[in-house]
């Protein structure tokens, strides 16, 4: 593989007048220079520009390959055409006409019920977060109850109720939360539960003392990088249901992630009630709420002002360029072999970059299912928060931080995407990069 092809990925020290300046106006206006919590370290940093397939540009103009992927959500990739068509088609004829009935909802609406298998109704949300925020509303009128228990270590968003131990620095006594974050009133934090990821044991001791209180158990099926073992999920469908709890299953990763069928499918779960975002709007923000009849219907709005009605709304709900990329994106999702071969690939990127590690001699396991991949300084792959804890955060900052600097976009800390529009070329490019950042990183 030539120098010249991985050199001209990343920075390299090319960053225009414009760029600089972009970063300067950024500092100025926005809370630490950035949109959002995410912000990468002044020697790595970059202000997009535009994207296709696997790539995009920053505007120095320097060129990425994308393993971010919009945190996941740009699943067909870059600006799919499929999706860029669908858009444009329905911008013109209108992009929303608020959360009432509108042709594009109502077919994705159709698709969506009849592939999530626990989906007898659905509403469509605008984020992950509002998903997850409106199904433990729903769970909470439906039982009667207060308290929701989540995992050590799972993350379901930025509501109150989900920034608790979503990334505890160290493991706390079950089943106290921590927040994650300042601002979060104590009553809140009294009214959720945490227990460890994979430890059915404790998760049924801890269920069967709050029975009486407890409205929902929420899990990620497949939490962050943390594989569920086998009996889990099963587990935990059979621990709710004996105690009259509901299990919200968050798909907001894995919906349309793992088939067309989500988790679900892929490990044959039937939750009450499911949460969605990323691939659903692939880059538009649309989330959904799906599940049990009787408990979806709680929110009719022909019941508002009765007991037990729940509000559940939205101003930007069932936007038509939303539904209109999510029918789309099902629709070149469903196309023969799409799955076998972003799956593949992913798997071909996992081996060779082993090989890579353990070519320099490092500590890093390389690991993932499906379509996504990661990597951690351990030697095995992790069953708990407290093995992702226990492995080296420090170098692997370090890693992703020259990653990035040779034009690999990797998310620090975090899960890697491959994407459907990824190809054979955006690997073999890879592989020179991650060569070249193994042996910055082991120079320091
Ligand atoms: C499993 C899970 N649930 C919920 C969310 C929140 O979604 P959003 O960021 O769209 O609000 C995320 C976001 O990463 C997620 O990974």
């Amino acid at each position: 593989m030539s120098e010249i092809l991985h050199a001209s990925l990343g920075r390299h020290g090319r960053l225009s007048d414009a760029e600089r300046r972009q970063f300067a106006l950024a500092q100025r206006l926005l809370p630490g220079g950035a949109l959002g919590g995410n912000a990468l370290p002044d020697d790595a940093k970059f202000v997009f520009s535009h994207g296709a397939g696997g790539r995009f540009w920053d505007t120095s103009g320097n060129e990425y390959i994308d393993y971010c992927l919009g945190s996941g959500s740009l699943f067909l990739g870059h600006a799919h055409p499929a999706i860029v068509r669908a858009v444009a088609e329905q911008a013109v004829k209108g992009t929303h006409f608020f959360a009432y009935l509108n042709e594009a909802s109502l077919r994705l609406a159709e698709m969506f019920c009849k592939l999530v298998p626990c989906a007898e109704r659905v509403r469509f949300t605008t984020s992950g977060s509002d998903s997850t925020f409106h199904a433990m509303r729903l769970a909470r009128a439906f039982t009667g109850r207060k308290k929701i228990l989540k995992f050590e270590g799972a993350y379901h968003g930025v509501h109150d109720y989900a920034q608790l131990s979503t990334a505890p620095k160290k493991t706390a006594a079950f089943p106290q939360p921590q927040p994650d974050t300042a601002g979060i009133p104590q009553e809140v934090q009294d009214l959720m539960l945490v227990a460890p990821f994979n430890d059915l044991e404790e998760t049924r001791r801890i269920v069967a003392r709050h029975a009486g209180e407890l409205a929902a158990v929420i899990v990620e099926p497949i939490q962050r990088i943390i594989m569920p073992k086998p009996g889990f999920l099963e587990g935990l469908r059979e621990l709710t249901q004996s105690h009259d709890v509901l299990l919200i299953l968050d798909e907001v990763v894995t919906g349309f992630r793992y088939g067309l069928g989500g988790a679900q499918a892929l490990f044959g779960i039937k939750p009450d009630l499911a949460t969605y975002g990323k691939i659903i709007g692939s880059g538009l923000p649309v989330g959904a709420v799906a599940g049990r009849a009787d408990i979806m219907d709680q929110a009719n709005p022909s019941n508002k002002g009765k007991p037990g009605y729940v509000y559940q709304n939205g101003t930007l709900q069932g936007h038509c360029l939303g539904a209109a990329a999510g029918i789309a994106a099902i629709e070149t999702l469903s196309a023969a072999g799409v799955y076998e071969r972003v799956n593949g690939l992913a798997a071909d990127l996992r081996r060779a970059l082993q090989q890579i590690f353990d070519r320099h001699g490092m500590r890093v396991l390389v690991f993932g299912y499906g379509s996504m991949w990661h990597m951690l300084f351990t030697d095995r792959e992790p069953t708990s928060y407290a093995d992702v804890l226990a492995a080296d955060s420090g170098s692997l900052l370090r890693l992703e931080r020259e990653l990035i600097r040779q034009g690999l976009f990797v998310l620090p800390g975090n899960r890697r995407f491959v994407s459907i529009a990824h190809t054979e070329r955006d690997l073999e490019d890879t592989l020179p990069a991650i060569d070249e950042a193994c042996r910055e990183f082991l120079k320091t």
